[in-house]
């Protein structure tokens, strides 16, 4: 089951990529993350799980699909039996990305038993991401400089080594300038840091680090693959507003200002993890479209059997396997 589960995330990520990668460079970002949401909505309808939505396009009033709350796979169809089956989808992480033909958009799923993933609100989440070596030895609440001796000391180089990777945002300009005092090398990025928290904990990526604030729903799916991939994501909320704190309370958020760890946003047992790129990065290559059909690069993970897949698939076109494949 669980074998034929992870192949159909697969299969939902991968078409989702697909459909998006076709509007790649077009300069609407609304259009791709569109096209990207019906792909993997219609792709789901085929998944073997009684599948809920809990971290998705929105509200239901806001998101005619894939909205949190929404049903999915063939239980939602009316199929008894399914395993029970939460979700996070991030169709396409990086509008932007896509729309620009910039690097590293993906298109991204998280799946777990009902119930492994934090109902996050779509609020901000103040991140701080590294990898398994590093993890025991940082703190979201200690000074920049702190952390990054630490994560030095723990990848046995100097500070002046490390890439750390920062939204570049005007809310981050203390945050940059922090890192920049105590040395350390930064990449700043216009968009997705799910993709490069994924980096983060991958020995030689070339990134040490994921700081600053981002997305809390990127953060519940960074959770999962850091899961899968032994990382570590130290995520508190940004409630700055009554409304937000409130709307956190609704979602069974009680204290405001906790620190979160992976296995507290994605708590799970069966976590699993499945991501296609959709335009080119550094762990997965993007959509390549010819002839005969396209070509996909892909990970998926798992904690339950503990694994981590790099899948490359060749998709054929009707048409070309009618006429017998050339390559
Ligand atoms: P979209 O794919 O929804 O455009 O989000 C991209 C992203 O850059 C995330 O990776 C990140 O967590 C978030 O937006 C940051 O939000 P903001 O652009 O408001 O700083």
């Amino acid at each position: 089951m669980e074998a034929e589960l992870s192949h159909a995330f697969l299969d939902v990520v991968e078409q989702a990529a697909i459909a998006c990668a076709h509007t790649m460079g077009q300069g609407d970002r609304h259009r791709s993350d569109q096209v990207a949401v019906e792909a993997m909505r219609a792709r789901l309808d085929s998944v073997p799980i009684d599948g809920r939505v809990v971290i998705g396009e929105g509200e239901r009033d806001k998101a005619p699909m894939l909205y949190i709350g929404e049903r999915v796979g063939r239980g939602a169809n009316g199929e008894n039996g399914l395993p029970e089956i939460d979700i996070a989808v991030d169709p396409l992480e990086g509008t932007n990305l896509c729309a620009t033909g910039a690097p590293r958009a993906i298109a991204v799923l998280a799946a777990s038993e009902r119930g492994g993933l934090l109902h996050a609100p779509d609020v901000y989440m103040e991140k701080l991401v590294v990898g398994a070596q590093s993890k025991r030895s940082v703190d979201l609440d200690a000074p920049v400089a702190h952390n990054l001796h630490q994560i030095a000391r723990c990848l046995d180089r100097e500070v002046s080594d490390l890439v750390i990777v920062v939204l570049d945002r005007k809310r981050h300009e203390r945050l940059i300038a922090e890192i920049r005092d105590a040395g350390a090398r930064i990449r700043l990025i216009t968009d997705g840091d799910l993709t490069a928290a994924i980096g983060a904990a991958v020995v030689g990526s070339g990134v040490h680090a994921v700081m600053g604030s981002g997305g809390a729903p990127e953060g519940v799916i960074a959770a999962a693959a850091m899961r899968c991939l032994g990382g570590e994501i130290f995520g508190r909320l940004v409630l700055d507003t009554p409304e937000k704190r409130a709307r956190a309370e609704s979602m069974g958020i009680d204290d405001p200002s906790r620190v979160y760890r992976a296995e507290d946003l994605a708590s799970g047992e069966n976590i699993t993890f499945a991501a296609t790129g959709v335009t080119e990065g550094a762990l997965m290559k993007g959509v390549r479209f010819f002839g005969e059909g396209c070509r996909t690069s892909s990970v998926v993970m798992q904690t339950n059997p503990h694994r981590v897949q790099f899948i490359d698939t060749i998709h054929v076109k009707a048409q070309a396997r009618r006429r017998g494949l050339r390559f």
